[in-house]
């Protein structure tokens, strides 16, 4: 698969089979993804990956404290601005109206949009996740760096014929994923990430992109 290949079927799966994802697959991908490039060569990423009995037990964990109505654990960073300004505001309306259109989900139905987000904390179905942490002393440098890590993680999981979602939605359950991982308390869980084999009968709405002049501009001498 070549580079614009894995780039533009890579999408946030939300639905996985439960065929597993050998090891070696996922070592290979993460010994390769070690290459993606930081700042002063930092890599200031620190990923968990899990499978089989400890990601059900997290599941089963998460899945309790959806079903108790349990508050989301106290944020140890914004996801996003308060006030979406525009063209953002605009976007993201844009992708939630897809997204649960996609499912067949009014804008208004609270409950059923609930139950949809829920379905991240079961990591959509996948049999494996990966938990990318950043130490707390790193600066917004850092974080960029630890998006191009992901980024690369994902195409190369592609590569592999799997499928991923980046999920923010695990850092409001944070304390249930440090129950199972028991990370150094010196670490920030920026977000959680499933990697599966996509069940294609799950149905999806391709999200779109901004045209190219609204988030580039060329200076041609
Ligand atoms: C850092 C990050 C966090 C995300 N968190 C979530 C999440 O918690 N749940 C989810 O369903 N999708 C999540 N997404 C997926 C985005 O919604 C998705 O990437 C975006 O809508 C563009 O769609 P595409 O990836 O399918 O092209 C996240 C993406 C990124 C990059």
């Amino acid at each position: 698969m070549d580079v614009y290949e894995a780039v533009t079927s890579r999408r946030a799966v939300r639905g996985f089979t439960d065929q597993p994802v050998p090891r070696e697959v996922l070592k290979r991908v993460l010994c390769a993804a070690a290459w993606a490039p930081s700042g002063s060569n930092l890599q200031p990423w620190r990923a968990y990956v899990l499978t089989g009995r400890p990601l059900a037990e997290l599941k089963r964990r998460a899945g309790e404290r959806v079903a108790a109505g349990d508050p989301w654990d106290e944020r140890e960073y914004e996801m996003y601005p308060a006030a979406l300004k525009s063209p953002y505001h605009e976007r993201r309306s844009a992708f939630g109206h897809e997204r649960y259109s996609a499912l067949g989900i009014a804008r208004e139905d609270w409950e059923a949009r609930q139950r949809a987000a829920a379905a991240n904390w079961d990591c959509f179905g996948a049999p494996a996740a990966l938990f990318c942490y950043i130490d707390r002393d790193m600066g917004r440098p850092q974080w960029s760096d630890v998006g191009m890590y992901l980024q690369t993680v994902m195409l190369l999981l592609r590569a592999e014929g799997l499928h991923s979602c980046p999920q923010m939605a695990w850092s409001v359950y944070r304390r249930t994923v440090a129950e199972v991982l028991s990370p150094p308390d010196d670490l920030i869980l920026f977000c959680g990430m499933s990697i599966g084999f996509e069940d294609a009968t799950v149905g999806y709405t391709r999200t779109g992109r901004a045209p190219l002049d609204e988030t580039v501009t060329f200076v041609d001498g």
